[in-house]
Parts: C-alpha cells; sequence; structure tokens
C-alpha cells in the first residue's frame, strides 16, 4: 500500500515522498509549478553567521499568489493537484465547526473528544493512530523554545501614523536585534500573505538561522475550513516560503490552536508537524495595530511569574512560550524580556528544544539543537551559499538520543535517515 501510494505520487510530478516506516500516514512534499521562479539571495544551508544587520530590505512582492489575508480559492490546478495527492481514507471526518459572529464556537465539545479538538480540550495526542502527536513543550527543565508567530512583521506603507509607530519594528527589527542578542534563534511561524508581501524579511529569516514555519494563508480558524481549504491555506503558505526562500517547511501552527485529527491529517500528509505551545504571553492582544486590549502589565507579569516558577524550582520541564512578531507592542515586549531570559533559561528555538535539526525537505540543512556563538572570522556574504561551520553544528546522519516524539518515521527525522526516506525525483 504504502508502495503503491508513492509509485502513485512519483508518476504525478516532480514529489518528493517520505515513505513512513512506522504506521503513520505517508507523508509528501507539495509539487510546485516548474515556471516558479528560483529563490535567490538566500543561503542553500544553515548559516551560523556573521550576520549582515545593516541592508535595507527590499520592499518588492511575489506575484501570481492568491489576494493576500483572504481565504484563499480552492479551484486552481495547484491546489487540486495537492488535493489529489492526499489519502482521504487517513482523514477523520470531523465536522466543519462553526463559530458565531463574536467568535465563540455553535458547539464546543465531540461526543468523549473523538477528533482531538485542542480548542475544546486541549488535545494534543491524536486519537488516529496514523498522526504523531503534536509538538508543545519543551521536555528538558529549563529550556524557553522561543517561536514567534504571525511574521513576517511587514512594513506599513499606507498609513503614515501607523508607519511612524510600527516601522521601527517591523522586519528586520527582531531578527537584528536577536542576531545582536547572543545569537538568538528562534521557530519562526510565516503567514504566507505576509511573506508575498515582504519576501525580502522572509529572506533574513532565514539567513539569519531561524527556522521557518507555516502559519497559513489567511489565518483562519482551520476547524472552521473545508478540506479543500484546508489544502488551499496551507499550499499557498508552503509555496510563498518555497519562492522567497528556497525551502518547503515541515512544521506549521494553527491559528488559535484551532486543530483537531481532520486538520492534523491533512497537514500532515503535507508534510506538517504541528506545533502548539504550553505558555502563552498573549502579547498579540496588547493594544497596536491588529492588537486588542490587554495590558502590557499583565503581560510583564507572567513574565515574571515564569522567570520566578523556574528560578524557585516549580518547573518540571520546559516551556515553549507563544509570542508574536505581529506590531511595535509584541516586538518590544520580546525586546525587552529577551536579555533576562537569556540570563536564567536556555533561550533555544522551539523546534530546537525538540531536537529537530531538519525542518525543511531540502536536503543539505542541519540546525543545531543548542545555541552557538557566531563565527567570528568568516564572513558570509548575504545570497551565496556559506561555507562557515561552526564545530558544534551537527552534520548529517546524526541522531540526537533522547529527542522528544521523533522516533524513527514520526515524519521528522530526516537527520538520521534523510537519503534514505526522502527520494528527490528530478
Ligand atoms: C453538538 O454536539 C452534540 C454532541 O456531539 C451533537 O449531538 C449535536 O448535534 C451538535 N450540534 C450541532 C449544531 O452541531
Ligand atoms: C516596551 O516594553 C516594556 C515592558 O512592558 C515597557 O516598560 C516599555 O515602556 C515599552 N516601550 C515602548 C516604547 O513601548
Amino acid at each position: 500500500m504504502l508502495i503503491a501510494n508513492a509509485l502513485l505520487l512519483v508518476a504525478g510530478g516532480a514529489a518528493q515522498v517520505y515513505a513512513a516506516t512506522s504506521t503513520l500516514a505517508p507523508q509528501f512534499s507539495p509539487v510546485f509549478p516548474s515556471s516558479m521562479p528560483k529563490a535567490t539571495g538566500v543561503v542553500t544551508s544553515y548559516n551560523p553567521g556573521p550576520y549582515d544587520t545593516t541592508t535595507k530590505l527590499s520592499t518588492a512582492r511575489l506575484s501570481g499568489y492568491p489576494e493576500a489575508w483572504a481565504s484563499p480559492p480552492t479551484s486552481s490546478a495547484e491546489v487540486k493537484k495537492v488535493y489529489n495527492m492526499i489519502d482521504w481514507t487517513k482523514v477523520p471526518n470531523a465536522p466543519v465547526r462553526k463559530q458565531d459572529s463574536n467568535g465563540n464556537w455553535v458547539n464546543d465539545s465531540d461526543e468523549n473528544d473523538k477528533y482531538c479538538w485542542w480548542s475544546s480540550t486541549n488535545c494534543v495526542n491524536p486519537r488516529a493512530s496514523y498522526l504523531p502527536p503534536d509538538i508543545y513543550t519543551c521536555p528538558n527543565n529549563g529550556d524557553w523554545g522561543l517561536n514567534y508567530d504571525d511574521g513576517p512583521f511587514n512594513r506599513y506603507d499606507d498609513d503614515e501614523d501607523e508607519a511612524a509607530l510600527e516601522n521601527k519594528y517591523a522586519e528586520p527589527a527582531l531578527y537584528n536585534f536577536l542576531a545582536k542578542t547572543n545569537n538568538q534563534k528562534a521557530s519562526l511561524f510565516y503567514i504566507g500573505s505576509n511573506v508575498v508581501n515582504y519576501p525580502a524579511a522572509a529572506k533574513r529569516g532565514l539567513n539569519d538561522g531561524h527556522h521557518l514555519c507555516v502559519h497559513t494563508w489567511s489565518h483562519p480558524a482551520m476547524t472552521t475550513q473545508t478540506n479543500a481549504q484546508i489544502v488551499a491555506e496551507l499550499y499557498w503558505t508552503l509555496k510563498a516560503i518555497k519562492e522567497a526562500t528556497g525551502v518547503t517547511s515541515r512544521c506549521w501552527r494553527p491559528p488559535q490552536g484551532d486543530v483537531d485529527d481532520r486538520v492534523r491529517a491533512i497537514a500532515h500528509q503535507m508534510g506538517l508537524r504541528t506545533i502548539l505551545w504550553d505558555l502563552d504571553t498573549n502579547d498579540w492582544d496588547m493594544p497596536a495595530p491588529g492588537g486588542g486590549s490587554l495590558s502590557p502589565a499583565k503581560v510583564d507579569k507572567d513574565f515574571k511569574t515564569w522567570i520566578n516558577n523556574f528560578k524557585s524550582g516549580k518547573d518540571k520541564k520546559g516551556h515553549i512560550v507563544l509570542e508574536h512578531e505581529l506590531n511595535s507592542a509584541t516586538v518590544n515586549m520580546s525586546m525587552f524580556w529577551m536579555p533576562k531570559l537569556q540570563e536564567t533559561f536556555n533561550v533555544i528555538p522551539a523546534l530546537a528544544c525538540n531536537g529537530i535539526q531538519n525542518p525543511y525537505w531540502e536536503e543539505g540543512w542541519v540546525y543545531p539543537t543548542a545555541n552557538v556563538a557566531q563565527p567570528t572570522n568568516t564572513a558570509t556574504p548575504t545570497g551565496t551559499k556559506t561555507t562557515t561551520s561552526a564545530t558544534s553544528v551537527p552534520t548529517p546522519g546524526t541522531c540526537t538520543s533522547g529527542s522528544y516524539g521523533l522516533g524513527k518515521g514520526d515524519g521528522y527525522n530526516g537527520a538520521c535517515s534523510a537519503s534514505a526516506m526522502v527520494l528527490s525525483i528530478p
């Protein structure tokens, strides 16, 4: 069955097929049109630095995409092609859920939570046996799994008032700050619409050593989407990231954490591991464009509590702490707390604290799982393949033991058997 599936996908185009060795459903890397322009100005392997924090980023956009921030059409040939690659017998028949005009669920539970609906029960272990568990925490006490949703933070060019306030914090502000603050790395969950509108920022995110993951095209609650809409939200975001940066992400985060086994099964087959969180700053809700009314003092209080909890020995494990690169308020908040977090915690990307070294389908990408100082001796011009390597960057083929939820065949694991599991068909 697995083999038949693989052959089918190969026959269908230039697919990369991940042949599952466990009982997990097979995954595939979406096929992008051969006419898609090749990414330029990006590194093609993990770049340990040093980084160029001086260049102003181009605001040129990608073209040929659906309307930004709108539900993308499901009728395009590209979306249909991916839709037809999915094994629909491996997608549970959970209802397409509804919210009222206030965003409240019309029905907020399933009998026995039979679809592992996170918004209802915080369920992270799928009922469907062929889906891997969600990643939502850092297993090692003292690890702070750094991650930002909603990027890349675009510049405001239309509204002068907003531009004056926000553009000091728009990218590359956060990426430059991270590079200069102990060479900090993060896992970034990108919105496809933002990538298309500011691809230069996505390139910078990749070139600066961060992980790039999918956060949908238009940021809907995904369990409210039809199967075809889910495919379209994920596909256009994967494509935007691929066209801008040359990589095909294998990680994603559902907006608001809203996921059930139907959504997970589609994302999984499209190569995407579901990444959630176990602590939430609620920073998105602070007053600023796109935000809400939460007092920054409340967010400060949460950071203090988390630091005190760890210092007083209350923590038994690490955490993935949800933050956003959304507006001036969220970025400023992150910049304010970063030095204090770094004094207290082992701040590493959310994927790194889970031992994930290969977040992309493309070969040659191996991220470190520990913090690594920037090499100072070799200049790495942006846009060329880096030949720099830091001694502690693991080489392909090394498996980290004790990593969390990353057993063979779980959909990641590329570092352990990339060549065996990923077929590149020209
Ligand atoms: C709500 O959920 C209950 C229990 O699963 C079910 O019986 C009912 O039909 C649902 N109602 C709607 C409007 O979906
Ligand atoms: C940045 O955040 C810190 C912490 O909440 C706050 O004290 C400071 O006033 C903020 N600065 C700006 C410019 O918003």
